[in-house]
């Protein structure tokens, strides 16, 4: 499956709308990408949460979300094809959630905030637009 999506995400689909009313050379060209949106940084750090065992957790991943490190729905309207990571802890723990969204191992922190492209990267305010 991941490699079906890896594949997909880097396929452009060009489509020539047909406008019969229209001469051919005036025919408009659309270009749909399969590419999932990028997710916000929302921290440069992990977030230190204690976690209860057998609840259920939203992470979110798309990191607009104004309860980070979880999901508040805010990707319905920020970031439509980013969904959160669901989990549940089986005890009960202390555990540093990813804040930058960009970790290889959600939801937990992998140390990827620690690279160039985070360290550099600027943070933006969120609105509630
Ligand atoms: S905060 Fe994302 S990998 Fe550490």
């Amino acid at each position: 499956m991941n490699t079906l999506v890896t594949k997909l995400d880097h396929i452009w689909i060009s489509l020539t709308l047909r406008q019969p009313w229209l001469p051919a050379t005036t025919t408009s060209k659309v270009q749909l990408s399969t590419l999932p949106p990028e997710p916000f940084i929302a921290s440069k750090k992990p977030f230190k949460v204690e976690l209860v065992g057998g609840k259920r957790y939203s992470w979110c991943t798309c990191g607009h979300s104004k309860k980070q490190p979880f999901c508040d729905g805010a990707h319905k309207l920020k970031a439509p094809g980013l969904m959160p990571l669901r989990f549940v802890p089986e005890k009960d723990t202390t555990a540093w959630l990813c804040g930058c969204k960009y970790t290889n191992n959600p939801p937990y922190c992998d140390g990827t905030h620690k690279q160039d492209f985070i360290v550099s990267a600027t943070l933006h305010e969120q609105t509630d637009s």
